[in-house]
């Protein structure tokens, strides 16, 4: 084995030279087989299919153009995710507009650009939504958001799903949800499409999105009974990926095989007027391609502990604290050692809980030496904060052998930009 890792073709060394460290570092290969993995499997003879990818797990100009020229669609929930999504060319008929608190100028900046996909969270946000829309003379696609209630084994940070959620509108509230899409379907500038659902994210269980497509399915049933019809229906995203060896995520030709099974046979069972199933998936598409490169500083013994330092922590990846997410990483300058020694792998910010790894056996190492965790490529770049006034780091993809800068790294002068003085 080497001594220096290469991601792509390209030495870590390499790129740590050129770019500085911290480094967010995607293989672009990888996005692409995610995105075209999806575009492949993604498919049904019953139904037309829609792949939105979830902008919130990894969102700048190049993520988004990748997505484009892949021909995927876009969900994004702010207006600043929606611009970047136009920024990057993508056409705003394939941005669809998520949010539980959408704002009117995100409303109307949606409007204003052409983006006419929203998915309803809300009773308020109908009514202000239409309230926009009178004041032009066109129209919005619109999708209610569902709360199936359905409570998916995943932190209970990122579960969306259960009967308190702040998202969408419970599934037992079947009388407002009729007047809901009634007043929908009668305004002359809204087009009523179908139900939205999303259970959690990081979800390893098929049998989740198996009940998450028969309670939506019944209740389709039930809606169109009434004659409320609902031609969409979007699953929502949540698939696992692979963070360390206890991780078994299921292959995503096997989770759209059973979503889209599962559809078609509720379709047999319930004989609903249902034409499209979208999923939207985030971490799935982004966070395996993605590594995070750092400098080796400082380190010390405790009685308890090794303390290894980086030259980041917590400002770039928030998931360890927040979720006690659990991640790999190797000395990525001392491949060829074995990983014999325990170590605490920590930050820079000033909070005792910013450890990024808080025990594993790692290569023997040197201040200097560089280190890569691994998968995080979803949540991390995107959730990044200024903590510390850290500065954000670049971003850049790697393909065969050769590197592009995707996102610069932020200077003092960006840091500073907006404080008056
Ligand atoms: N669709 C909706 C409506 C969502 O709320 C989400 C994620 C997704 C799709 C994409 O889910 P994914 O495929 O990425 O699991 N910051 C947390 C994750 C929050 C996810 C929020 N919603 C984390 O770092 O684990």
């Amino acid at each position: 084995m080497d001594k220096v890792l290469k991601i792509s073709g390209v030495p870590v060394t390499q790129l740590a030279t050129q770019y500085g460290t911290p480094l967010y570092v995607y293989d672009e290969n990888k996005l692409v087989e995610q995105c075209q993995s999806y575009k492949q499997n993604f498919v049904h003879p019953g139904f037309t299919t829609e792949i939105l990818y979830a902008s919130k797990a990894f969102s700048c100009v190049g993520m988004l153009q990748l997505i484009k020229e892949q021909g995927l669609c876009a969900d994004v929930v702010s207006i600043g995710e929606l611009a970047t999504a136009l920024e990057a060319g993508l056409d705003p008929d394939r941005i669809y507009f998520h949010g539980n608190n959408k704002t009117l100028e995100e409303i109307n900046f949606a409007i204003e650009h052409g983006v006419y996909r929203f998915f309803v969270d809300n009773v308020q946000e109908a009514e202000t939504l239409k309230k926009c829309i009178e004041k032009t003379n066109k129209k919005l696609l619109v999708m209610l958001r569902i709360n199936p209630c359905i409570e998916a084994h995943t932190h209970e940070f990122i579960q969306t799903a259960n009967i308190d959620s702040k998202f969408g509108i419970s599934i037992y509230s079947i009388d407002e949800i009729k007047t809901l899409i009634r007043s929908l379907q009668t305004h002359e500038q809204i087009v009523f499409e179908g139900l939205h659902a999303h259970i959690g994210s990081q979800i390893f269980e098929k049998e989740a999105f198996v009940k998450e497509v028969q309670t939506m399915f019944s209740f389709i049933s039930d809606l169109e009974r009434d004659g409320f019809y609902c031609p969409k229906l979007d699953l929502g995203g949540g698939f696992a990926i692979h963070y360390t060896d206890q991780d078994r995520p299921i292959p995503i030709e096997s989770i759209c095989k059973t979503i889209l099974d599962t559809c078609a046979q509720e379709q047999i069972n319930k004989k609903t007027h249902v034409k499209t199933i979208l999923i939207e998936p985030g971490r799935s598409i982004a966070g395996e391609a993605g590594s995070t490169l750092y400098t080796i500083g400082f380190s010390k013994q405790t009685p308890h502990k090794h303390y290894l330092f980086v030259d980041g922590g917590m400002s770039d990846n928030i998931r360890p604290c927040l979720y006690q997410a659990q991640y790999d990483a190797d000395v990525a300058t001392q491949m060829d050692s074995e990983k014999s020694r325990k170590v605490c792998i920590a930050g820079k910010c000033c909070e005792s809980g910013d450890v990024l790894i808080p025990e594993m056996k790692l290569q023997p190492f040197s201040q200097g030496d560089l280190l890569i965790i691994y998968s995080t490529g979803a949540y991390g770049f995107s959730m990044f904060n200024n903590y510390n006034r850290n500065l954000r780091p670049a971003v850049v993809f790697v393909k065969d052998g050769k590197s592009r800068l995707i996102v610069r790294r932020e200077s003092l002068e960006d840091l500073l930009k907006g404080d008056i003085r």
